[in-house]
């Protein structure tokens, strides 16, 4: 999740694209750049690190007349976070910034560089100025260039493009990445990949459609949708609440992260899956290589996903696979053998616990690899192999969407290993395929959910305490839904394995324990469900979760009816995602800043 900007005016071009970028900083970044071109003259700038990098770079530079400029704030999904990654990349006479993912990069990168075309970076990206260049060569505009380019691309995607041919102008397309339009009585343009970057500047916005694309100069604003139809821009009035606009309108941050895991899911799982099998060209096949067995090892909700892979590693791949708390781990003198694949998640890749275990696995001489939400943290910059999820930055210290993604690579990862270890039938892991395509709708929030949701906390804000029960791979997401209840509403909630309620806990049933049970309709549904009857005999309150109507529930949330215990799963995660975030709301708590909490525990 990237952020772009762009500006066509008389303006101080380098300040203006420099704090719109400044405003984008809450989608992230690990490198940032700028191109300006005025009358036919190129000056672009590119940093490593934070925006101050970059500002420091450009201090001396100054743009005090009509000019054209883009620029961008990059979350590495492909290439390490280096200056040659950096956007904007350049062609031989013209720039392009790119938020999103170029799926048939590869194949694209490899017919240019047939053509003799060098390539500077590892990016998906460069492949689009490229392209546009090639066009050029035979298209009778530099629009004709850039529509035929969009024609060829696929994936999702936010551009922006300047180019010498067209110097007072910037060529745009927008598919599935986020891109907005601003004007302002000064015939100023900018572009954004959201409302914030144009507060105080602009006073009207177009907030593009999948499949449009064009070109924007003082005299047009020119806008073509998916059917290559001309259209009328359709502005309205700008918002004039940077921090509302951040959010998106949504109240807090965690919120709105839980309403993008399905893109982020998306996102993550592009250019990784095709019909017939998981692609990984991030992992060399031979990390495998002499692998018997796969230990996880995590704090926290990072935790919750490594035990959710255990289920899978060993029901796909026929792999042992063990868990392990890394802050447990690394001072029980575990005995560690070389035919381990050490495996540490975590979204912030800097907590201190695991990243000690990871120390500790190389120190051993075993193979390591990290699943990561962000690129060149500590623990990617120590493994052997890196698979990153794409959930973007994420704001809430409780953790929604890094969960979401790292849960939806770990189940690609199972089928990567069974292919390995032909485990699984090429039908088997296509059919898994399909339903890890179906992951996407199913984290879908509807407003009938919600709603329903909302109404449903406010019988929750008391009692002495909440169990989450879950059997098999639901009993990782019951824990998960007690941290997140636990974390944002500090009311007290443990999760448990459904069997074992009657192993003591159900001593503790009265109609002021309340109990949210997991009832997944394609995994263990009658045992599951009998267990929630030996609470609900003994009065528990008892909220469940399921595609089937239960009437012994005191409350009941339906999830649709799905074809697998896995679309099941993410449809309930999304159900207590948003069930602790209700409750905290209505307790009037910070749902983003919840006391005694960090984002990342770097400290023991
Ligand atoms: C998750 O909601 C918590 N904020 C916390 O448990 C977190 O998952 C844990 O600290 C691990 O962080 P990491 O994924 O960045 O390693």
């Amino acid at each position: 999740m990237c952020g772009i900007v762009g500006y066509i005016g008389n303006k101080n071009t380098k300040e203006i694209l420099l704090d719109g970028l400044k405003e984008l900083e809450y989608r992230g970044y690990d490198s940032a750049g700028i191109a300006v071109l005025q009358g036919d003259t190129f000056e672009s700038f590119k940093a490593v690190g934070k925006l101050i990098n970059l500002e420091e770079k450009t201090k001396d530079f100054i743009t005090d007349r009509f000019a054209v400029g883009i620029g961008h704030t990059r979350w590495a999904t492909h290439g390490k976070p280096t200056e040659l990654n950096a956007h904007p990349h350049l062609g031989e006479s013209s720039y392009v910034v790119h938020n999103g993912i170029i799926e048939n990069y590869a194949e694209l990168k490899k017919e240019l560089m047939h053509n003799g075309v060098t390539f500077l970076s590892q990016t998906d990206t460069e492949v689009i100025v490229h392209l546009f260049e090639k066009n050029l060569k035979t298209s009778s505009s530099a629009f004709g260039a850039f529509s035929q380019t969009i024609k060829e691309i696929e994936g999702a995607y936010a551009i922006l493009l300047v180019t010498k041919s067209e110097p007072d102008s910037i060529f745009f397309a927008k598919h599935g990445s986020p891109m907005i339009l601003g004007k302002n009585s000064e015939n100023e343009n900018y572009f954004a990949s959201s409302d914030t970057p144009l507060i105080g500047q602009c006073t009207d916005v177009n907030y593009f459609e999948d499949g449009d694309f064009g070109y924007v100069n003082p005299q047009e604003i020119a806008i073509f949708d998916k059917n290559e139809n001309k259209k009328e821009p359709n502005f309205s009035k700008l918002s004039t609440n940077k921090l509302s606009a951040q959010k998106d309108g949504f109240r807090f941050f965690m919120e709105k992260e839980i309403y993008e895991q399905s893109v982020v899911i998306a996102d993550t799982l592009m250019g990784r899956v095709s019909e017939s099998e998981v692609l990984f060209d991030e992992l060399d096949a031979n990390l495998f290589d002499g692998i018997n067995e796969i230990k996880l090892c995590a704090c926290g909700t990072s935790y919750h996903s490594a035990l959710s892979a255990s289920y899978l590693f060993e029901r796909y791949a026929k792999i042992k696979t063990s868990v392990e708390v890394a802050s447990e781990f690394r001072y029980r003198q575990p005995i560690m053998t070389k035919d381990t694949l050490f495996v540490v998640i975590s979204q912030s890749g800097e907590t201190a616990d695991t990243l000690e275990t990871l120390k500790m696995a190389k120190e051993a001489g075993l193979k390591t690899l990290v699943i990561c939400n962000v690129d060149n943290s500590s623990m990617v910059r120590l493994a052997d192999a890196t698979v990153l999820t794409r959930a973007g930055i994420e704001k809430g210290v409780a953790s929604t969407k890094a969960f979401a993604t790292q849960v939806t690579v770990f189940w690609m990862l199972t089928l990567f290993v069974a292919k390995l270890r032909n485990t699984l039938t090429n039908e088997e892991i296509a059919k898994q395929i399909i339903l890890l395509r179906e992951v996407p709708a199913s984290v879908k929030v509807t407003d009938s959910m919600h709603e329903r949701i909302k109404r449903l906390s406010k019988r929750y804000l008391h009692g002495h305490g909440f169990f989450f029960i879950g059997r098999d791979i639901f009993y990782p997401l019951a824990l998960e839904g007690a941290l997140k209840l636990k974390e944002i509403s500090y009311l007290h909630a443990e999760g448990y394995p459904s069997g074992e309620m009657k192993h003591g806990p159900i001593a503790l049933a009265d109609p002021e324990l309340f109990t949210i049970a997991l009832l997944p309709q394609h995994l263990l549904y009658e045992k599951a469900k009998s267990n929630v009857e030996e609470l609900s005999a003994r009065d528990s309150t008892i909220c469940v979760i399921s595609a089937l109507e239960f009437d012994k529930a005191d409350d009941f949330i339906q999830i649709s009816t799905c074809q697998d215990y896995m679309l099941e799963f993410f449809e309930m995660m999304v159900v207590v995602q948003l069930l602790s975030l209700e409750i905290s709301i209505r307790l009037g708590n910070d749902v983003d800043m919840p006391r005694n909490l960090a984002k990342s525990v770097t400290v023991e």
